[in-house]
């Protein structure tokens, strides 16, 4: 096991560093440059098939579920097809009603989570076209899809997901461009788009190169009880996941909110007890989002904010973490790491093991 882990003390720290090079070869083979598109061989789904499609319906379970939420957003903002994700969890249980031209697409890292599973196979009794988005290859999700992508992340020890997590929402991203492709995409924008995911590695190289730094955010963050993370549109699945991280492996609270919906009542519980990290993008919500860190900071409330190069926070921040700016649309797939790391950090500085986090199992294969 030392020897697998390398350098690195934890799984989960060794796998977060490998996500420019499984970055890489997740989009390996996949982009094309000529017509500024990409090939997903493995979908099993014509050009004319693929242009029936009406919806998308996006099933995973935790972190899975979280990267579906940034697949939906993308392939609705990008392929303009109405998307959306569900727990497989809920969905399975509450009879839904299967649409011919849905394609419905499960989610998942292990490819052995039960509840997903169950979902796909419910889904294909009543004749729904399911996809899978699955890391390990030959699982049996992988065998129940009727087609999909592998995200050859490369084997995933740490319990806390990350390097998966980020192939996810790289494979959403190429599904969106395939499909908006052989829609309404033009060229430009395809070339665009390819361009942002081809630069990604790089991006994520630079973002790991700040964990001296974030550690020490992460040492602060971890002084406090409860925290919430905020976000708005395409930041909102970002605030979810880095909640999600900090629960799992530091078991401090963490509760992900959309920034817009925090005048609507959980204004009430900021203090300087409780701070935010606050996933500010520069793109067209920036006004809003600066505006809402000065209600929050107005409440006293401490502020870590994960922003991009030129943004100008109010006074006073706790602290500014900085990461590359890419394609608006591939923005949170940035946004999203140094919140692995400090999740990492905030673990470590509480003293938890962070490979083996209590109650929880690597995929959860019962009910
Ligand atoms: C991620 O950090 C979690 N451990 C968990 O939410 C996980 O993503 C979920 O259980 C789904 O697992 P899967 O991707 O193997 O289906």
């Amino acid at each position: 096991e030392e020897f697998e882990r390398g350098l690195h003390e934890h799984f989960m720290m060794k796998e977060i560093h490998e996500q420019p090079d499984a970055v890489g070869r997740v989009i390996r083979g996949r982009l094309d440059e000529r017509f500024h598109t990409v090939h997903l061989g493995g979908l099993n789904m014509d050009a004319r098939e693929a242009r029936e499609i009406k919806r998308v319906k996006i099933l995973g379970c935790g972190s899975a579920y979280y990267a579906g939420q940034m697949g939906a957003q993308f392939i609705e903002e990008v392929a303009r097809i109405p998307a959306d994700a569900e727990p497989a969890s809920e969905f399975r249980y509450r009879n839904p009603v299967v649409e011919r031209d849905t394609l419905y697409v499960a989610v998942s890292q292990s490819g052995e989570t039960l509840d997903t599973l169950v979902a796909v196979q419910e889904l294909k009794r009543k004749g729904g076209r399911v996809i899978g988005l699955v890391n390990a290859v030959g699982s049996s999700i992988a065998r129940e899809v009727d087609g999909g992508v592998y995200l050859h992340a490369g084997p995933e020890v740490s319990v806390a997901s990350t390097k998966a997590l980020t192939n996810m929402a790289v494979g959403f991203a190429m599904l969106g461009i395939h499909l908006g492709r052989i829609r309404d995409v033009s060229p430009a924008d395809g070339r665009r788009l390819i361009e942002g995911l081809k630069k990604l590695p790089a991006d994520i190289a630079a973002i790991v190169a700040q964990e001296e730094e974030l550690a020490k955010i992460a040492g602060r963050l971890a002084k406090h009880e409860s925290l919430f993370f905020v976000g708005r549109t395409r930041g909102y699945p970002v605030a979810r996941e880095g909640a999600q991280k900090l629960k799992e492996i530091s078991y401090r609270h963490a509760e992900a909110y959309q920034t817009s919906e925090l005048k609507h009542g959980p204004l009430a519980l900021i203090s300087p007890d409780v701070p935010s990290v606050a996933i500010v993008p520069d793109d067209e919500l920036l006004d809003r989002n600066i505006g809402a860190l000065h209600e929050i900071g107005a409440r006293s409330g401490p502020l870590y904010v994960v922003t991009h190069p030129g943004v100008e926070v109010p006074d006073g921040v706790a602290a500014k973490i900085v990461v590359p700016k890419n394609e608006p649309e591939l923005d949170p797939i940035l946004l999203t790491i140094p919140l692995q790391i400090i999740a990492y950090y905030a673990a470590v500085a509480l003293g938890h093991d962070v490979d083996k986090p209590r109650n929880l199992a690597k995929s959860v294969t019962v009910e």
